[in-house]
């Protein structure tokens, strides 16, 4: 049920951003781009404001929110090392990564300092950190002088949004404002990984790479990314079917099976390449069918991918056939898109 009007504000207008900042500070949810998707953010200081955001997305208050700040101070404000397996290493691990992703889209966990309300973390010990690369993600934070707690501004389970009028697909009338600024740079979450134990732990594949954050560190990662139980133990947004467009039978296709999925109704979405190719074998798909072609590389598709899921559920038509990528081990790039894929199509 719509509750409230969602207040439409403008990026370019500096009233509106201080505005944005303003009830932020005052305890009212904002949505708001970063580099990665839109965030729906809250006072990370203030629990009934963090309470909403559960409230707005449906969200089970077992799953824990990124605290999004805008300097690394503010970040070591956020993480107590004493508590880390090794003070040390953590600190230099810490040091390192931000000297090279931040501001970007890197999610660092740690243990948490006292201060961190229980309700970010969901009761956990550690908190995640991220300093966003996007000038009015970045301006709304300093303006509001305090982190801000912020998940995907989506329903949950679902695609997480890269355009102004894909929260609204899903939060409209359930949150206070909304701060339009165009479509998100990269399109895909942030990476998450937990520095604080011996062995570094990747637990979302996202828009940073693992063999860039292994280079700067020379330290292998950890990278047990599954839909298992233990998965969702680890990082409790993991669950099996997420990012997922409202269509009702989705179906991940090697390429003979997106053959014969190419002669059929309903939608498809696959790589620009591979309609090309069918396209010349087996001539043009029938009349009622949908077809999303998205670029040929990884960082481009993903960029354009929850766009397309939105689209896609716009058109009321299923199934949706979706190419799975082929993995290349010695290359992640596509990694990360494929495990949303995945998810989407569980
Ligand atoms: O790119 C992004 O990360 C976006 C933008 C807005 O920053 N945010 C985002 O937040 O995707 P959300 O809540 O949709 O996803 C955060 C993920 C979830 O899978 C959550 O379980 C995990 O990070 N997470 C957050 N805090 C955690 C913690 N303390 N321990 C383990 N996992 C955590
Ligand atoms: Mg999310």
């Amino acid at each position: 049920m719509n509750i409230k009007t969602t207040k439409i504000l403008s990026s370019q207008k500096k009233e509106h951003i201080k505005l944005a900042a303003q009830m932020l500070a005052g305890g009212n949810l904002v949505a708001f781009p970063t580099e990665t998707v839109y965030g729906l953010g809250a006072n990370g200081y203030c629990e009934a404001a963090i309470a909403k955001i559960f409230k707005a997305k449906g969200r089970p208050n077992s799953n824990p929110l990124i605290l999004h700040v805008n300097s690394l101070d503010q970040a070591l404000d956020s993480f107590d090392f004493t508590q880390n397996f090794n003070e040390k290493l953590t600190q230099k691990r810490l040091f390192e990564l931000a000297k090279h992703f931040w501001p970007g889209p890197l999610t660092i966990i740690c243990h948490k300092k006292r201060h961190i309300p229980g309700i970010v973390t969901a009761g956990l010990p550690k908190v995640a950190v991220r300093i966003p690369d996007h000038k009015v993600a970045q301006e709304i934070i300093t303006l509001a002088n305090i982190p801000i707690a912020a998940p995907s501004a989506n329903a949950s389970c679902r695609p997480s949004p890269t355009l102004a009028s894909h929260v609204l697909t899903t939060l409209n009338g359930k949150i206070d404002a909304l701060v339009d600024g165009g479509a998100c740079s990269f399109g895909l979450e942030s990476t998450v990984l937990d520095i604080s134990e011996a062995r570094l732990k990747i637990l979302r594949l996202g828009s940073i790479k693992t063999n860039e954050i292994e280079q700067i560190l020379q330290e292998e990662l950890e990278c047990s990314i599954n839909t298992g139980v233990e998965q969702e133990k680890l990082s409790p947004g993991m669950s099996r079917k997420h990012y997922a467009p409202k269509i009702s039978n989705i179906i991940l296709c090697d390429y003979l099976e997106l053959q014969k999925a190419w002669l059929k109704p309903g939608a498809i979405l696959l790589k620009k390449s591979s309609a090309e190719l069918l396209e010349i074998s087996f001539g043009k798909r029938p009349n009622s069918s949908v077809t999303e072609q998205l670029p040929n590389n990884a960082k481009d598709f993903a960029k354009e991918l929850y766009a397309a899921f939105y689209r896609l559920e716009g058109k009321n038509i299923s199934p949706l056939f979706i190419e799975k990528p082929s993995l290349d081990i010695s290359d992640c790039s596509w990694a990360a898109v494929s495990d949303k894929l995945r998810r989407a199509a569980a």
